[in-house]
């Protein structure tokens, strides 16, 4: 009798996350948990929905619901910027949807900063970051090190609006205003960057008809998505106008885990950190005789049908 071929396991992806949860980013960890293509190494939270000392509070509740075994290693980023506004208007008074999950157990966190230098320059495993809240922590980490001594694959920015209005500014988006001297630095580090603007995460919008998708989800990421959706498509309704909701975090995460239903281009991107009403905002060369040498990757379109079906598959896989 033929012998059946067994199918090889993917080559898992080393990530590191660097996230403010935020109800987007805790989806975005459910899908790296969901996904075999994925090993989450490390977690760190940084100052953005909510101070990153909570952040590191959700990472440990999101770790607990989620069933990790593996714990991944956690750092906490600092207080900083210490001014900045929060969205908890946005996401809950705890950053997830108010739910106050427990905490079980929790395990302890090095200075985000130092965490990410240690690993990208001591990795034998090219790795991944996925960044998904203002770059303070990624720019501390480019800070400690030499970029040449650094074996990163990719930094995956979940930041940015070319050709849209933004969402904390009319010109601005969240992460990149919120440090915008950071993101300028991690734009132009010389490392592998593409970034997932608000142009591309604002396009696909999950209605209450694709909540259904998590209706029977008794635990782990389908669970989830189910208690934090309900509150974070208020907050939609509210303060977007938008019957849905925009999965930003969640959609940088799939670029990590399903790259090949998107499209990228290479550009020169940078961000605008001294004007007095644009501070933060990022700008792209899109001139077709722009004589600036591309320094980024930008997406620029995904299959829409795709990529939504492929996040809800693997929210709700049990
Ligand atoms: C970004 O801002 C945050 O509120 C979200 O978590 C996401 O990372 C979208 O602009
Ligand atoms: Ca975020």
């Amino acid at each position: 009798m033929a012998k059946k071929k067994s199918r090889k396991p993917p080559v898992k992806k080393k990530v590191l996350v660097d996230t403010d949860p935020g109800i987007d980013d805790a989806l975005a960890l459910a899908l790296l948990y969901q996904s075999p293509e994925a090993e989450v190494a490390a977690i760190t939270s940084a100052n953005g929905n909510l101070a990153a000392e909570e952040g590191l509070k959700n990472i440990f509740r999101l770790l607990g619901f989620l069933g990790v075994t593996e714990k991944p290693l956690v750092g906490v980023g600092r207080d900083w910027p210490v001014s900045a506004d929060d969205a908890r208007h946005i996401h809950g008074v705890d950053g997830l949807a108010n739910t106050y999950l427990p905490v079980f157990s929790r395990n302890s966190a090095e200075p985000a900063a130092k965490l990410l230098a240690s690993i990208v320059t001591a990795t034998r495993e090219p790795v991944t970051i996925l960044a998904i809240a203002p770059l303070t922590n990624i720019a501390d980490m480019l800070d400690r090190i030499d970029v040449k001594d650094a074996n990163v694959e990719r930094i995956i920015i979940m930041g940015g609006a070319f050709h849209v209005p933004g969402n904390a500014t009319p010109v601005a988006e969240f992460n990149v205003y919120h440090d915008p001297d950071a993101a300028r630095l991690v734009m132009t580090s010389g490392l592998p960057v593409t970034i997932v603007p608000l142009d591309i995460t604002t396009s696909l919008v999950f209605g209450v008809r694709d909540f259904d998708a998590f209706s029977h989800s008794k635990e782990g990421a389908g669970k989830l998505a189910r208690i934090l959706l309900p509150f974070y498509l208020q907050a939609h309704r509210r303060y977007h106008k938008l019957d849905g909701v925009h999965l930003h975090d969640v959609i940088a995460a799939a670029l990590v885990v399903c790259p090949e239903v998107f499209t990228t281009k290479r550009a020169w991107c940078d961000v605008e950190t001294e004007g007095e009403i644009t501070r933060g905002q990022t700008v792209i060369d899109d001139r077709p005789f722009s004589p600036k040498e591309p320094n980024v990757d930008v997406v620029t379109g995904f299959d829409a049908k795709a990529l939504k079906n492929f996040i809800l598959a693997r929210l709700s896989q049990v």
